[in-house]
């Protein structure tokens, strides 16, 4: 195997990471079908709804249908075609079962139904470390002998598109001639690295973002011991870097999402449970805050006999912008809030429609200020710039007389936020500011 280069590509699971790539390659001329099992799906891609929070990737799959080199389908044939099958599909991770390799599995038995024996298969998907070599064995007993790779996503979501070419895409495949085959298809985009072995890519994938989650772990640490102390932690990290490339730790802040967390899971599946105690201490933390966050609003209701509670930027992250709610720190405190009746949450996004907010049982509201109003306690719960824009104290004055702002990501810092007596605003890792006591009356 691994002389004849591609002429298609077909990508299996065309959702957040699947349809950039897809994409991608329709723009670098090669024909692309995607094919994902979701008809919803399909037909958000379609109407141009699938990216609305992405607009060079709307442009481009726009671009890609009218060529006719990028074509959708919910269910792939045969061809004469020498296919590039990359695989994109989940590869959850699930408390008490671990890896689900169910989609994962799925994709390969429908690639196997309809690949030639020039084909070969990508796994693009975040898998654990072994997975590609088993797959590769696999298909060696059962004389299938096609050239499979690891070609994981780095890129980041909400700038997916953008990155495929320019993010170097790492090739894995223990077989040397394979590795070149795919690499020269990835070249299609961009910077390529031909990792030693499927192994050390699965592994570098993994390790990409089990240590970002290491580090915001640390920074949330951080943040947590100093403001234990009675110091403002954003202030003295701000101070500690200033000019000082050497202090390089991120602000503290929840860490959420479809990968952090499940990746740092996949890499420690692997390893004994007594390794990488550093890693595990960083993930309990990050696992911690919501509970944490969701703990001290409830402690600031807990005398009112109804509490309305405004979360405002629900989507796991606001930069880049995303409308994605999956792992959503902000859906976490909300439901742990609602374990309580007497809590009433409703909620405001930038990006996230009214709909998909009702569909987790949430009540939208058309704006911050809409949301606040009568709000015992409001959480700025993402890193959407539409919140630092905000006027806190119009969100105060509509807000109950002892309403609690609690800033996750620092938007209020260096902003003149006036609180009137008995009101209070927390910064996670920043401190507590309340408002002047009144005047005791003449
Ligand atoms: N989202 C990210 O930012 C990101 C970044 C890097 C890597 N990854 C990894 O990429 C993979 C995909 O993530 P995602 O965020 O794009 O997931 P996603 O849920 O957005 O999309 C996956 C798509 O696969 C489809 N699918 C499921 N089973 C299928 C099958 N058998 N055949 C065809 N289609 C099928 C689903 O319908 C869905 O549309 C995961 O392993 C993830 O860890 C994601």
């Amino acid at each position: 195997m691994g002389e004849q280069d591609f002429t298609d590509v077909a990508v299996w699971g065309c959702g957040s990471i699947g349809l950039s790539l897809a994409a991608s390659f329709a723009a670098r001329r090669l024909a692309v079908l995607g094919c994902d099992i979701d008809g919803g799906r399909l037909a958000r891609i379609a109407d141009g709804s699938a990216c609305r929070t992405e607009p060079d990737l709307a442009r481009s799959v726009r671009a890609g249908l009218e060529s006719g080199l990028l074509r959708f389908t919910h269910e792939l044939g045969t061809a004469d075609a020498i296919r590039a099958h990359i695989i994109a599909v989940p590869t959850p991770w699930r408390d008490g079962d671990g890896f689900d390799d169910r989609p994962l599995q799925a994709a390969i038995e429908g690639i196997l139904a309809v690949a030639g024996p020039r084909d070969a298969i990508c796994i693009r998907s975040t898998v654990p470390i072994g997975v590609t070599a088993a797959l590769a064995r696999r298909l060696k007993a059962a004389g299938r002998d096609m050239d499979v790779a690891c070609t994981p996503d780095r890129s980041i979501e909400g700038a997916s598109y953008r990155e495929q070419f320019s993010t170097p895409h790492l090739i894995g495949a223990d077989d040397p001639a394979a590795a070149g085959r795919i690499g020269r298809l990835f070249s299609r985009l961009g910077e390529i690295l031909i990792c030693g072995s499927a192994a050390e890519a699965e592994a570098a994938k993994l390790v990409c973002n089990a240590t970002r989650d290491a580090m915001f772990g640390l920074a949330n640490e951080v943040g947590r011991l100093l403001d234990g102390l009675g110091l403002d932690g954003r202030a003295v990290c701000a101070a500690a870097g200033r000019g000082y490339a050497r202090f390089a730790l991120p602000p503290p802040g929840p860490v959420g999402g479809p990968c952090l967390m499940k990746d740092t899971h996949l890499l420690l599946d692997a390893a004994p449970a007594d390794a990488a105690p550093v890693i595990r201490a960083a993930r309990a933390r990050n696992h911690a805050i919501p509970a944490e966050v969701a703990g001290a609003i409830a402690a600031h209701v807990a005398d009112l006999t109804e509490a309305r509670v405004a979360l405002l930027g629900i989507a796991f992250k606001g930069r880049p912008a995303v409308a994605d709610l999956r792992g959503s720190p902000a859906l976490e405190i909300a439901a742990l809030l609602r374990r309580d009746s007497r809590h009433r949450i409703v909620v405001w996004d930038a990006e996230v429609e009214a709909a998909a907010a009702q569909r987790q049982g949430l009540s939208a509201e058309i704006s911050p200020l809409a949301a606040a109003r009568g709000a015992a306690a409001i959480v700025l719960a993402n890193d959407h710039p539409a919140l630092r824009a905000l006027d806190f104290d119009a969100l105060l004055a509509a807000a109950h007389p002892r309403a609690l702002i609690y800033d996750l990501w620092g938007h209020t810092l260096g902003q003149a936020v006036t609180l009137q007596p008995g009101q209070m605003l927390r910064v996670l890792g920043g401190g507590i500011r309340r408002g002047a006591q009144e005047a005791p009356a003449p």
